[in-house]
């Protein structure tokens, strides 16, 4: 999806795909796989690389792969990519890195930090602040003036009224609705939203 996103937006000269369980020669959606992790410095060297997306799920792994690259290559710049058939108003901001799927609404005043991933048809309310690395599932919905901090997912089809606080790390189940603050580094679902366990940031959740 992301790299369709990159392709259709049609911005930026998309010369391969790095993928440690694709083998080099394949083709993704009609773009070169060029090789795996251990392939990286030679790529950029051979290719001219100066900017990347990650197109992976999980908003950990995602940030920790984001930051690796940056650091050992502080001339890379993670590539903001925005769907033609996603809806950004002029007054909002996104985070370098982050990825703006079809369908997808980010209303005016809102600010989105740095990688993140707001999915297909999912609606980011006015005045909003994601932290990094945040995700924000299919059809989830946010009210206006909701936070997300780092790292936070908010699954397919969730709602968080207007005003809410979600902390750090936190994951909120499908289907959810937020209608009170959450903390940091729990998992919460249900209607309406409660914790239901805590969590690690490094624990998978997709
Ligand atoms: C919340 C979530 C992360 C799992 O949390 P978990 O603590 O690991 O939960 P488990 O899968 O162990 O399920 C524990 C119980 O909670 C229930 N449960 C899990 N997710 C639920 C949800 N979103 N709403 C209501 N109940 C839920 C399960 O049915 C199970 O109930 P049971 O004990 O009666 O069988 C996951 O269910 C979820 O909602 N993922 C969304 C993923 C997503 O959006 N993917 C799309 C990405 S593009």
């Amino acid at each position: 999806m992301v790299l369709d996103t990159l392709l259709t937006e049609n911005r930026a000269c998309v010369v391969g795909v790095i993928d440690n369980r694709l083998s080099p020669g394949k083709k993704l959606l009609g773009v070169p796989v060029l090789g795996t992790d251990a392939d990286v410095s030679r790529i950029i060297s051979e290719f001219q690389v100066c900017g990347f997306v990650v197109g992976i799920g999980d908003n950990w792994r995602r940030g920790q792969l984001t930051q690796h690259l940056t650091q050992r290559f502080p001339k890379l710049t993670p590539f903001c990519t925005v769907h033609p058939r996603a809806w950004v108003s002029r007054f909002a901001e996104l985070g370098p890195g982050t990825v703006v799927l079809p369908g997808a609404v980010v209303n005016a005043g809102t600010q989105v930090g740095p990688g993140c991933i707001l999915n297909t048809q999912c609606s980011v309310d006015h005045d909003c602040r994601l932290g990094a690395f945040v995700s924000i599932g299919p059809h989830a919905c946010l009210g206006g003036e909701v936070r997300v901090g780092d790292y936070s997912a908010i699954c397919l089809g969730a709602h968080v009224i207007h005003a809410v606080s979600i902390g750090q790390a936190t994951v909120v189940g499908a289907g959810a609705v937020v209608v009170k603050n959450l903390p940091d580094s729990v998992v919460a679902y249900g209607i309406p939203a409660r914790p239901i366990r805590s969590r690690t940031v490094e624990e998978p959740y997709l």
